[in-house]
């Protein structure tokens, strides 16, 4: 079955900074298909994690509606919310953080599965977490079950991380810089890991990262949006956008993405940026955003009238006037 599991309507989200307001999200309008891949991309501060939180239902946003198969999640019943807090699960950066180091992986494997139902007995919880090591590629499994999360490698505890949003059969995970923090060496088997996930078990993913070339590599045969202070700038099939990035700011990240041959690193052509210092969301740019770091600001125009997010093409979306001229917001 096809068609939009997740959906955000416009929706922001501020933060209190003194007598401030953050915009950290900025009226971010996305559709997510059954069984898609979308990345989320941006530079460090843009509102990725944000957005995540959102979509995970551990944040409200402050305008906009998120719509998990067309039901607007903040106007569900209590039964309702729980039921999509179990269906979309969140897989964070730093796995020492999100795994209680006192307990054994059997004990932070086994804790959600008694907690939803899902195991009565020790033996039930035993049969399916062995199923879940196995699945998470930690095997033989007896060789996990009493060990604390100190006693693994980065690698293994991001996979018990995976493992244990995978107790509850989430239907919706967020990756939100899932495989940042281990070493470049085992983040492509992580990364092969989370794909299978979403052929063998039907999972949806929202993968977050800052770094184009992963979501390169995962999101082939999904989308990538691009975000930048907030705002999505552009959102495209993966091949299409790293081979033919519309916006500005997609060139620029694009332009500074290495090659596997250093010799075409070296002789690639940069996009130089008006500004390499990236704007205070405390006190946004008029106009469009990027205006003040954009090789291609048209004066009169880009500082007076903020773009609006449009089509133009088959799902592909850019907000920029020299791109989609006349959409102003
Ligand atoms: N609870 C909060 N209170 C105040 N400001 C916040 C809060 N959470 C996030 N922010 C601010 O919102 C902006 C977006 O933060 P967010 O963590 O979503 O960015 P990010 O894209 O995930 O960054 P990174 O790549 O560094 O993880 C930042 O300026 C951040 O300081
Ligand atoms: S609207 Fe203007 S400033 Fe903004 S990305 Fe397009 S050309 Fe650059
Ligand atoms: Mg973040």
């Amino acid at each position: 079955m096809t068609g939009k599991l997740m959906e955000l309507d416009h929706v922001s989200r501020t933060f209190p900074v003194g007598n401030l307001r953050v915009r950290a999200v900025n009226n971010v309008s996305l559709a997510i298909e059954r069984g898609e891949i979308l990345c989320l991309v941006g530079e460090s501060g843009c509102g990725k994690t944000t957005t995540g939180r959102i979509v995970a239902g551990l944040l409200k946003p402050t305008a906009g509606r998120i719509l998990f198969e067309g039901r607007d999640i903040w106007a569900m019943d209590d039964k309702g919310f729980k039921g999509y807090r179990k269906a979309v699960q969140i897989v964070h950066q730093d796995p020492y953080a999100s795994l209680n180091p006192v307990h054994s992986i059997y004990k932070i494997l086994s804790a959600p599965l008694f907690r939803h139902g899902l195991a009565v007995t020790q033996q039930e919880a035993q049969i399916k977490i062995r199923e879940l090591l196995q699945i998470v590629d930690l095997t033989p499994p007896e060789e996990f079950l009493d060990k604390y999360p100190h006693q693994l490698s980065g690698g293994q505890r991001q996979r018990i991380s995976v493992a244990r949003a995978l107790t509850v059969n989430p239907r919706f995970i967020v990756a939100d810089e899932a495989v940042s923090m281990v070493d470049v060496s085992i983040r492509v088997s992580l990364l092969n890991m989370l794909s299978r996930l979403k052929d063998q078990l039907g999972v949806t993913f929202l993968f977050i990262t800052h770094d184009l070339a992963l979501a390169k590599y995962f999101a082939w045969e999904g989308r990538i949006a691009v975000m930048y202070l907030g705002c999505i700038v552009e959102v495209a099939a993966t091949p299409r956008l790293i081979n033919d990035p519309s916006h500005p700011y997609s060139r620029a990240l694009l332009s500074a993405l290495p090659e596997a041959d250093p010799e075409l690193t070296r002789t690639k052509k940069r996009v130089v940026l008006r500004s390499l210092d990236v704007p205070s969301l405390l006190d946004l740019p008029s106009g469009c955003t990027f205006h003040p770091r954009c090789p291609q600001f048209r004066e009169g125009l880009c500082e007076r009238q903020a773009p609006e997010l449009a089509q133009i093409g088959d799902n592909r979306y850019v907000a920029c006037h020299l791109v989609a001229p006349g959409m102003a917001s």
